[in-house]
């Protein structure tokens, strides 16, 4: 309410979306309204005026109470509880936000609402809007601009909360416990979806919503598709497994955890000089997080370990330097080392303001991930070795979850185990 002045926001939940037919996904909540309101129902409308009186400032527009309805799709809380429960000064069915929402957003200097992501209730905002632009020169006052609300919004999401943060640690554990659990059962012969199956049953019995995205689970060379998440091929006796799955507690919290293992127990030569390339850039560019370094420093930090390292074993050939400045290890490494974590999986906030980047600070969380793909599937660069076949098909990342502090980091999923010697059975 205080960063936003005199304007008002208009902030929509989510909507169902139709899977098939009249089958509809399970529902997850805008996570924007859920750092607001707490309410996970879908279609809802908050509306924030910090231009009106007190009692009148935190407005929710809800589905009403309609027991024909919630006996097919399950209960509402309705206008009564939207104010005991969710806080609400005043709620109102959601068929009267056409009717109601103009007179609440006059007296506002400008409206924060985001364009683009909303299409039943964009319109609506536009309307009120337009209206009041016609009356503007006869009032003598209009809402002039229509702004994004994300910049403000996202600015708190990127800092948590102390509370945040235990969910945070939370579901990082879970997520990290489940891989431990895969780590002991994986074999030669299994089918990857199986281990699926047994990541998401432990998400599920430890009580969280389910995964917080499709998990990864890749044998051999699908390791090197960055987003496989078929995960129905049989797992090979002599290939690695990479397995990339976190879970989504309850309240949305997420978790976001890759381990690297051999199916059969045992790295063979390529597979282990390229595992500890790999965790040792991730050691290195989990030691720069603190309050000060940027999430370019911590990428940059993983990089010049995995350069260094794929030089030694004459995967790249040249100056370390050359190579970095001319990413010319991007054929195997092209991807970011991390982002931000939270309520999304790639959680907001910027990552540079102008030509800023942005600082690290106590209650951020972000991911480390760094990782290495040997495959033909791009093109060597002009004056880099061609690639033996004893290498390919070996796909590899270690990814943690690391909340800044005052004094350096916190490993939240320390609970799984990425020493090369744990791997092996
Ligand atoms: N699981 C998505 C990611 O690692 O960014
Ligand atoms: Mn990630
Ligand atoms: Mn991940």
């Amino acid at each position: 309410m205080k960063g936003l002045g005199e304007m008002a926001a208009v902030i929509p939940a989510a909507s169902l979306v139709t899977h098939h037919a009249d089958c509809e996904y399970p529902f997850r909540q805008n996570s924007d309204f859920w750092y607001l309101t707490g309410l996970d129902e879908p279609d809802a409308v908050a509306l924030f005026l910090p231009h009106r009186g007190d009692g009148e400032r935190f407005i929710l527009f809800v589905h009403p109470k309609e027991p024909d309805v919630e006996v097919w799709s399950g209960s509402r809380c309705g206008t009564e509880v939207a104010v005991s429960q969710y806080g609400a000064d005043v709620a109102h069915p959601l068929h009267e936000l056409p009717r109601l929402l103009d007179g609440y957003l006059i007296g506002a200097t400008g409206i924060a609402f985001r364009v683009g992501k909303h299409p039943k209730i964009e319109p609506l905002v536009l309307k009120a809007w337009g209206e009041q632009l016609d009356k503007a020169s006869r009032i003598g006052s209009s809402a002039w601009v229509l702004s994004a609300p994300c910049r403000l919004l996202h600015e708190l999401r990127l800092r948590k909360e102390p509370e945040e943060l235990d969910r945070l640690r939370q579901a990082a554990k879970i997520s990290a416990e489940a891989h431990e659990i895969a780590r002991k059962v994986v074999q030669p012969g299994m089918n990857e979806r199986y281990v699926q199956a047994i990541i998401e049953k432990y998400f599920l019995e430890m009580g969280a919503r389910g995964p917080a995205y499709t998990p990864i689970v890749a044998g051999g060379d699908n390791a090197c598709v960055l987003h496989y998440t078929l995960n129905n091929s049989i797992l090979c006796d002599g290939d690695l497994i990479l397995i990339d799955a976190g879970c989504s507690l309850p309240d949305y919290y997420n978790g976001d955890v890759t381990r690297t293992f051999p199916i059969n127990g045992r790295f063979n030569a390529e597979q282990r000089a390229l595992y500890e390339i790999v965790l040792a850039a991730q050691s290195a560019a989990i030691k720069s997080v603190k309050p000060g370094q940027d999430a370019e420093g911590v990428h940059m930090a993983a990089v010049k370990v995995l350069v260094e390292g794929l030089l030694d074993l004459g995967l790249l050939s040249g100056n370390i330097d050359s190579v970095i400045e001319q990413g010319a290890y991007r054929h195997f490494y092209m991807h970011r080392t991390g982002h931000w974590l939270g309520l999304d999986v790639h959680d907001v906030g910027a990552y540079r303001l102008g030509e800023h980047s942005v600082d690290l600070e106590p209650g951020m969380v972000l991911t480390v991930e760094p990782g290495l793909y040997v495959s033909d599937r791009l093109q060597v660069p002009d004056g880099q070795p061609c690639i033996e076949d004893r290498w390919k098909g070996i796909g590899i990342r270690i990814e943690d979850d690391i909340l800044v502090t005052r004094s350096g980091h916190e490993i939240l999923s320390a609970a799984s185990s990425s020493a090369i010697d744990n791997m092996e059975k």
